[in-house]
């Protein structure tokens, strides 16, 4: 085989410009017209552009994708096989929780492993590369791309990206069970203004290097094979054509070498933002920035032509561009197995297969987050139970980015709890008064399954409120005037407003989206066949008023003293608490443990000398749990302001009833540093206090002094 660079010498101007140029896989199946995450444009690829684009995005069955291939190598004149891009999120048809559920495991192995098997699965179908980790960091539940994020920790968003890449491509991106991954977006996505969906998104360098760019840092360092631009401006520059971030930051200073591809369409959204003229000028300046693939815009196929390049002196631009598209095909191992992967029949035996089913689950119950208990939880299996509210009967639990999953092979609450020793009444009509009476004075214990649509999450659905459906919350009213035990069960992509029910529910579980094997998973916490564990990686405000709300913010030259300070020149709200109504952190389990005796090695750290941290964490309740312990820090003295706490490390231990553990830890100066300007990541002199706890809201303390 031909050398990259033999390729590239042979390779007219316009075939270097097909290499550059994704479209979707609507083109290459004349019966799908649909749109498929991006607006459908005016531009429609001929054949001969078509069976010579250098990419495809979309999925088909493998039968279909063997059919589209085949016809793409038969009739491709440039004998370059295409790469098959797709978004496989969390899972392909056996469907894993939402990203954000599974953050809430804090367990990197369980995410290593749904991305493992939506490899598995993706790869049999043809799918060659995923648009996957989303790693922008997030702290607005308006915005409805928070189900697909980390939540709003640069230490978490780094791991469980570098779990992500880790679980696609297991090490060798040429197998045929593996998907090269694709970090997005970058970079600062999640931080659009006012939670509403491609607003500005505008912040210091200094923020943006200390909270938003670990998560696609790490998954480069991991390995990643390509990085997607993010639609929004970065310092008033569009991402896609941001020489500073694609080209001094991402190249330069994190090292990337693999291949930058602009999310659908933002070459020519590069127009509405003010910043080209026309799409001449869009292509130009997105080549320039260092943009490789055009996602479905066709400006590089229509405009990059030999005059406009050698012009602009782009060619060098281009020649590199191509360059890594065509390294990315021989890494993919796709110029020996254009069909890498594809197999109809591995598809039939693995897709949902029953040990993937099993492994959702495992991840599923991980993921579930128990808010509040009375001790309603977990249910007696003598207790009879009345499910009621207006996702009751809901199989739309997969999540919005479920490529293959079929809402009808999710397992449903009722089927779950009709598949074990329960008492359970029928279904009933919520809405109808009567027959809900009757239900409801029939059990002994009522669960309302509430929250929003898996629909209103995802992509463009940013929401103003955040309530839970009025009927439901005064279903929950209505049932404990009637004075029954009642569990809030909330299915959401977000954190949702929960205070109207938390005071009132006798249980409230966070139970997001969960994917196919949803209804098993929460019928086995519920029953207390597994007992729950999740911990929030996104704080829960009381009120929409109080977003952005997050626990790593800075003190503030006014900070409230505690929530009695109720002196008028402080940082608050007249009308409602600073505090959140779930912080950081926080997830009930059904025991209780206690933290005591944290020691510190040192008082006083030199250099490099490294500072060990004990706790001693006791299960003093009366069953077996799993205890998320978090380690935290606070700068209390530096030259900017630093957070009133940094999570720097954490540590899952599973105690019986009465059984006690010492957890340890280890801190060196590097994990105090903090982002200098020109100085980069230094530590500075000073004191700092070590936290370690439960959540944000509890933890133990010990101060310590470093010094050079
Ligand atoms: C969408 C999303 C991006 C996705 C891409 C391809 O607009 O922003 O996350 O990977 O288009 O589907």
């Amino acid at each position: 085989m031909k050398t990259i660079n033999e390729l590239l010498g042979a390779m007219t101007a316009v075939q270097k410009v097909r290499q550059m140029s994704q479209f979707s896989i609507n083109f290459y199946q004349s019966e799908i017209q649909t749109e498929l995450t991006g607006p459908l444009l005016g531009f429609t690829p001929d054949d001969e552009l078509r069976f010579s684009a250098g990419s495809i995005i979309g999925i088909l069955s493998a039968e279909m994708m063997r059919e589209v291939l085949e016809k793409y190598n038969q009739k491709n004149s440039d004998g370059i096989p295409a790469v098959v891009m797709a978004d496989v999120i969390h899972g392909y048809r056996t469907i894993f929780p939402i990203p954000l559920a599974m953050r809430c495991s804090w367990n990197c192995e369980d995410v290593e492993l749904a991305c493992r098997i939506a490899a598995i699965e993706a790869s049999a179908c043809g799918i060659h590369v995923t648009f996957a980790p989303m790693a922008d960091l997030v702290r607005d539940p308006r915005w409805g791309r928070v189900m697909e994020s980390t939540g709003e920790d640069p230490y978490l968003n780094g791991k469980f990206a570098e779990a992500a890449v880790r679980g696609f491509q297991n090490g060798d991106v040429a197998a045929p069970d593996s998907l090269a991954s694709c970090v997005k977006h970058f970079a600062g996505y999640g931080a659009p203004e006012a939670g509403r969906e491609y607003n500005t998104v505008d912040m210091s360098e200094g923020v943006l290097r200390e909270f938003y760019l670990s998560g696609y840092q790490k998954a480069i360092e991991a390995g990643c094979e390509l990085v997607m631009t993010a639609f929004n401006t970065v310092d008033r520059v569009p991402a896609t054509c941001n020489s500073w971030l694609l080209e001094t930051l991402l190249r330069s200073e994190l090292g990337f070498d693999g291949v930058v591809i602009s999310d659908w369409n933002s070459i020519d959204e590069l127009i509405a933002h003010g910043v080209a003229q026309n799409g001449s000028a869009a292509a130009l300046k997105a080549l320039r920035a260092g943009v490789d693939i055009d996602m479905m815009s066709g400006h590089y196929f229509k405009y990059l032509d030999e005059n406009s390049v050698r012009t602009e002196a782009l060619v060098d631009h281009l020649n590199e561009s191509v360059a890594r598209v065509l390294r990315l095909k021989e890494r993919l191992g796709l110029f020996h197995a254009p069909l890498k992967g594809l197999d109809a029949h591995r598809a039939e035996t693995l897709l949902l297969c029953a040990e993937h089913r099993e492994a959702a689950r495992k991840v599923a119950e991980d993921s579930i987050v128990l808010l509040e208990n009375d001790g309603i939880l977990p249910i007696h299996e003598s207790k009879t139970i009345g499910i009621f509210g207006s996702l009751a009967e809901t199989d739309r639990l997969l999540g919005n980015w479920s490529c293959e999953g079929k809402n009808e092979e999710c397992v449903t609450l009722r089927r779950a709890f009709e598949g074990r020793r329960c008492k359970l009444l029928g279904q009933v009509d919520s809405t109808d008064p009567g027959v809900r009476d009757d239900q409801a004075v029939a059990c002994d214990v009522a669960i309302v399954v509430t929250g929003e649509d898996q629909d209103t999450t995802g992509e463009s659905t940013s929401r103003t409120s955040l309530e839970l459906p009025e009927q439901d919350i005064d279903l929950v009213k209505e049932l404990r005037r009637k004075g029954i035990p009642t569990i809030v069960v909330v299915h959401s992509g977000r954190p949702l407003m929960l205070e109207r029910v938390s005071g009132i529910a006798n249980g409230l579980v966070q139970a997001w989206f969960l994917g196919s094997e949803s209804g098993n998973a929460l019928a086995d916490l519920l029953l207390g066949r597994i007992s729950p564990q999740g911990r929030l990686t996104m704080t829960f405000p009381r009120n929409v008023g109080q977003i952005p709300i997050y626990y790593n913010a800075y003190k503030t030259g006014r900070p409230k003293q505690n929530e009695d300070d109720s002196y008028r020149y402080v940082s608050k709200y007249i009308d409602c608490s600073n505090s959140p109504l779930y912080p950081f952190g926080y997830g009930l389990l059904y025991t209780e443990m206690d933290y005591s005796g944290l020691k510190l090695s040192k008082k006083h750290l030199r250099g490099d000398e490294i500072l060990k941290i004990s706790v001693t964490v006791c299960n003093i309740g009366t069953r077996e749990g799993t205890e998320t312990v978090q380690l935290y820090i606070r700068d209390e003295i530096c030259s900017v302001v630093r957070p009133v706490m940094e999570l720097k490390a954490f540590q899952k231990v599973n105690l019986e009833a009465g059984q006690k553990q010492t957890i340890d830890f280890w801190l060196t100066a590097k994990d105090l540093a903090f982002y200098a300007g020109q100085e980069g990541w230094i530590t500075e002199e000073g004191s700092f206090t070590v936290m370690v706890g439960s959540d944000v809201a509890h933890t133990l303390k010990e101060e310590f002094f470093w010094e050079e």
